[in-house]
């Protein structure tokens, strides 16, 4: 989703402005631009497309020391030259630039006419630079609080006035910010990835809160009234190269490979082999509050929400507790009923999807205890939630999301054993799972092993137009997201289904040229999901089947995809691996640009 970085110093800002950006290419976007602040006023350059063509053909004589720039995912008005930030005023003092939506745009937009301004483009964004350039405040600080005392939404937004050269003025509301700590030269950005070459001396800001940002330091106050919120900067332990694909074709193909060694970074000195249980102590949940809990709710978006079902699956199998998951996205729109006996799971990537922050925001609003499972550590949700379970996946730069959502599920996995071990989940129970996920790395590691097998398979599955997945129980969710990881990358049509309801209607659709990737784990529905396979096979639909060893398919013609065997209960993430790779390599056979597929973002922070 959009980008921003800003710097301000001692160098040149539009290379270090431009560098960043790029950091941030894979998050999506569809146009670009910079403004900097020199000795003869404020200069824009911005065009639809990418970085690498705006770096092309930024005049030479772009000089200043301070510089905003900003990647933009279209919301208001379409992806051309005019609608790129960072959006000036009428007078080319004030530049802004934005990330999030501005709620109130079109009465504001309607206003500034009626007062004789002209709009120039179709965003959101431009009334900020109008509403900064008309404050009559004699700060700079003073004249956003003005512009902000009036806008209705979500911002992240960065700003420049030629009468302030010295500073850059940044806020935020619902939108990550976080300001760079350098050596007499600072940063902002909306990510850290676009900085950590830099620096990895950082204040996250909060909602509400407004940073002035100098070439010596920065200073933070409330924007509502400008009083001090005193943040200090502070270390974050982050390795640059963690966010550098190496000698790798794409992030994708990283952080699937990566997974062995983040599944172990999750597990890591949480699972406890002498009780059979896990402990988590950032739930902050003593054994009295987890038998308290009569109901989970989990809450999340996309493949979040998928990893969400697997979770709500493990809960109330190994817990025995009544378990859910819901799109976080439709959660706070039907009034929901927050019950005080739940436990909501808000779980997230990156910690600043929007619609999942609004509905932790609902569940804490109506008094319910919401916990987090996120990766990126400080996130909007992490803050919010009441305690949580962090992911430890490292940064996922990738849009399509992997090796965090294997995290997600061994989260899940371990909040179900804990939750099942103060109730009624056997020691012995407990003891084979805690078993089962200290193998899993390595068993991932073998899946990932059979990666040249899976490239022909994906050649096949790349030719169709349209395709199923389908799978039962455990395995429906896995064909949710196998669905989902195919749709993103390749772009070709599918639709997960459950097998069970295939011959309620979607059987009608089954022919030679409509794939189906089944689920058929060795378990109590084995013998189920063979009748579907016949019944797909007898109408000449291509099969793959990802499955165990131990499945006789009994002469059904299909494609075998083996995956090893682990405790029941922990299957559907073996089951998931494979499917990452049979998306990964349909999108490069077809050619397509898998890091940054069409339409999408990294972090999705507009509603
Ligand atoms: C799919 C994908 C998205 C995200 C969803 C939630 O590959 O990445 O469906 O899972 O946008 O994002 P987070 O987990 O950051 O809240």
């Amino acid at each position: 989703m959009c980008g921003i970085v800003g710097y301000i110093g001692r160098q040149d800002a539009a290379p270090v402005v431009l560098e960043g950006l790029t950091r941030l290419e894979h998050r999506g976007y569809d146009s670009a631009g910079v403004a900097v602040l020199g000795t003869r006023g404020i200069r824009v350059a911005k065009q639809a497309g990418r970085v690498r063509e705006l770096t092309e053909v930024l005049p030479k004589r772009f000089a200043g020391t301070t510089g905003i720039g900003h990647t933009r995912w279209a919301t208001h008005g379409p992806a051309n030259d005019v609608n790129a930030h960072p959006h000036t005023d009428e007078s080319g003092r004030v530049a802004v630039v934005h990330n999030g939506i501005i709620d109130n745009a079109a009465a504001l937009r309607a206003e500034l006419g009626d007062a004789g301004v002209t709009l120039v483009s179709d965003t959101d964004t431009e009334v900020l630079a109008h509403l900064v350039a008309r404050s009559d405040a004699d700060t700079l600080e003073g004249k956003v609080r003005d512009a902000l005392a009036v806008v209705v939404g979500t911002y992240g937004l960065a700003v420049l006035h030629a009468d302030f050269p010295d500073r850059i003025v940044a806020a935020r509301n619902g939108s990550p910010l976080v300001v760079g700590v350098g050596d007499k030269e600072m940063y902002v950005a909306s990510d850290l990835a676009a900085i950590v070459r830099h620096t990895t001396t950082v204040a996250m800001l909060d909602d509400g809160e407004m940073a002035t940002v100098t070439s010596a330091g920065f200073t933070t106050v409330r924007h509502s009234d400008l009083a001090s919120t005193g943040k200090t900067a502070t270390q974050v332990d982050v390795d640059a190269s963690a966010y550098d694909a190496g000698e790798h074709e794409s992030y994708m193909r990283k952080e699937i490979l990566e997974q062995p060694t983040t599944a172990q970074a999750v597990l890591r000195g949480r699972l406890d082999d002498r009780f059979g249980t896990a402990h988590l102590g950032g739930l902050d949940m003593d054994a009295r509050d987890l038998r308290a809990v009569r109901r989970v709710k989990i809450l999340g978006c996309g493949s979040a929400y998928y990893v969400g079902q697997m979770g709500a699956g493990l809960i109330e199998e190994l817990a025995r507790i009544p378990a859910d998951a819901e799109a976080a996205s439709e959660f706070r729109y039907r009034d929901p009923v927050i019950e005080p006996d739940t436990l909501y799971v808000a779980v997230s990537q990156s910690g600043e999807t929007i619609d999942t922050l609004l509905a932790v925001q609902e569940v804490r609003r109506k008094g319910g205890r919401c916990v987090g499972l996120v990766n990126v550590v400080g996130s909007a949700i992490a803050r919010e939630c009441d305690g949580g379970i962090y992911l430890h996946a490292g940064p996922e730069v990738a849009v399509a999301s992997t090796k965090a959502l294997t995290n997600m599920f061994l989260g899940f996995a371990l909040l179900a054993l804990q939750l099942g071990r103060v109730r009624d989940l056997s020691i012995a129970d407990g003891k084979r799972l805690v078993a089962g996920l200290e193998r899993l790395p390595a068993q991932i590691e073998e899946v990932l092993a059979t990666e040249s097998e899976l490239v022909e398979v994906a050649h096949v599955l790349a030719e169709a137009q349209s395709l199923f997945f389908i799978g039962r129980v455990r395995g429906f969710p896995v064909a949710r997201e196998g669905a989902q990881k195919f749709k993103e990358i390749s772009y070709r049509h599918a639709e997960a289904y459950q097998t069970s309801e295939l011959k309620h209607g979607p059987l009608a659709l089954i022919d030679p040229d409509v794939p189906t990737v089944a689920l058929v784990p060795s378990d109590e529905l084995t013998e189920r999901n063979l009748g579907a396979l016949h019944e797909i096979a007898a109408r000449s639909g291509p099969l793959v089947v990802v499955t165990h060893a131990d499945v006789d398919l009994g002469g059904i013609d299909a494609r075998r995809v083996v995956v090893p065997r682990n405790e029941p209960e922990l299957d559907p993430i073996l089951l998931t691996i494979p499917l990452q790779l049979l998306a990964y390599h349909a999108a490069q056979h077809l050619g397509l640009d898998i890091d940054k597929p069409r339409n999408l973002a990294k972090s999705v922070t507009v509603e």
